[in-house]
C-alpha cells in the first residue's frame, strides 16, 4: 500500500479523530443540502473529473445507490462492476485487478465475501479503496447508523445500545465502533451465534464496553437502542436451525417495551419482516430505519471525501 493512500476499510483502522471528522463532515453535507432536489450538485463540485469503481460481488440496494448518488451528488461518476462482469469472476488475481483499476480511476469501492480480499485490493491500490461490506465487517453501515443515533440522541457515548439476533459482519463493525465512541454495547444472539473470540479479545484489548448474553430482555431493558439484522446474511443459505436458534430474538412490541419509552429501532435493511422484526416495530413509531438508509449517502460522500481529500 502506498503510505500516502487513505483507504476506509474498518472503523477499527480509521484514527479516532478522522471518524470523528468524517461524521461532522457528514452531518455538515446533509444541512447544506437540506430542500434540495436529490440531482442538486454540491457546490464547488468537490469531487468534479473523479470516477469511483464500484465492484459487486454480492447484490445490493442501498450501497450501490448510495455511493453511485454520492459521486453524482459531488460532481463526480461511478463505474459499476460485478465480480461476473470483471476478469476477476475468471481468476485474474485481485492484486492485478487492484494495479489496472488505479491506473483507470481514482477510488475503489468493493463488496465481497472474505476480509482477506479486500486487504489484498488495498495492498496493491494505489487508489483509496473503501469496504462496501465482506463478511467479517460492514464499516459505512455503522457510521451511519452513528450518525443517526448522534441526529435523533446527541452525544452517543451514553447509550445503551441492544442487538438481538445473529452476530454477524454489522455486529462487528458496531463492536468496532463501541471502542471509538464508548457506549455500551449489548449483544444477545444464542450461544453458537455470538460474536466469534477474536472480536471478543479484540474488545477486552480496546477497551470496548460490549457484553454478551443469551437473554435478549436483558439486553434490551432500559436500551436507547433495539436493533436487529437479517437472519440469513447475504452470503449464507438455508434456513431450519438457524431460523429455530433465532426465534425467540425476534424484536417484537414485547421486547421494544422493555427498552427505554423513547428508545428507537434499528435495521440496516432489507428487513423480513415476520422474522427478525415484526412489522408493528418497524413500521411503528420507534423505527428510524428509513433515517439509517438516508444517512447511507451523506456519510459516504463524507468518506468519499476525505479519502480524496477533497
Ligand atoms: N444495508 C445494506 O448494506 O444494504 P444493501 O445490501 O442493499 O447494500
Amino acid at each position: 500500500m502506498t503510505d500516502s493512500v487513505k483507504h476506509f476499510l474498518d472503523i477499527s483502522a480509521t484514527d479516532d479523530a478522522e471518524l470523528d471528522a468524517i461524521l461532522q463532515s457528514a452531518h455538515a453535507m446533509k444541512q447544506a443540502r437540506a430542500g434540495q432536489p436529490q440531482g442538486f450538485v454540491e457546490p464547488g463540485r468537490p469531487l468534479e473529473n473523479r470516477i469511483l469503481a464500484m465492484i459487486f460481488e454480492k447484490p445490493s440496494t442501498r450501497t450501490r445507490v448510495s455511493f453511485d448518488v454520492a459521486m453524482r451528488q459531488m460532481g463526480g461518476q461511478s463505474l459499476l462492476l460485478t465480480g461476473s462482469d470483471l476478469q476477476l469472476g475468471r481468476g485474474e488475481t485481485i492484486a492485478d485487478t487492484a494495479r489496472v483499476l488505479s491506473r483507470f480511476v481514482d477510488a475503489i469501492m468493493i463488496r465481497t465475501f472474505e476480509a482477506e480480499k479486500l486487504a489484498e485490493l488495498a495492498e496493491y491500490a494505489t487508489v483509496p479503496v473503501i469496504n462496501g461490506l465482506t463478511d467479517l465487517t460492514h464499516p459505512c453501515q455503522v457510521m451511519a447508523d452513528i450518525m443517526t443515533l448522534q441526529e435523533k440522541k446527541g452525544d452517543v457515548s451514553k447509550l445503551k445500545i441492544a442487538w438481538s439476533g445473529d452476530s454477524n459482519n454489522v455486529t462487528n463493525s458496531w463492536m468496532h465502533a463501541a471502542a471509538h465512541f464508548g457506549f455500551e454495547l449489548r449483544i444477545a444472539s444464542p450461544e453458537p451465534l455470538q460474536p466469534a473470540g477474536d472480536m471478543l479479545d479484540w474488545c477486552r484489548a480496546n477497551s470496548a464496553n460490549v457484553i454478551v448474553t443469551e437473554d435478549p430482555d436483558a439486553a434490551a431493558d432500559g436500551a436507547d437502542c433495539v436493533m436487529a439484522d437479517v437472519w440469513l446474511s447475504i452470503h449464507e443459505q438455508g434456513e431450519g436451525t438457524k431460523h429455530n436458534l433465532l426465534k425467540p430474538y425476534q424484536v417484537d412490541e414485547t421486547l421494544m417495551s422493555k427498552a427505554k419509552e423513547d428508545a428507537v429501532f434499528m435495521h440496516c435493511l432489507p428487513a423480513h419482516r415476520g422474522e427478525e422484526v415484526t412489522a408493528g416495530v418497524i413500521d411503528g413509531p420507534q423505527s428510524i430505519v428509513f433515517d439509517e438508509t438516508e444517512n447511507r449517502l451523506h456519510v459516504q460522500k463524507a468518506i468519499l471525501a476525505w479519502c480524496l481529500d477533497s
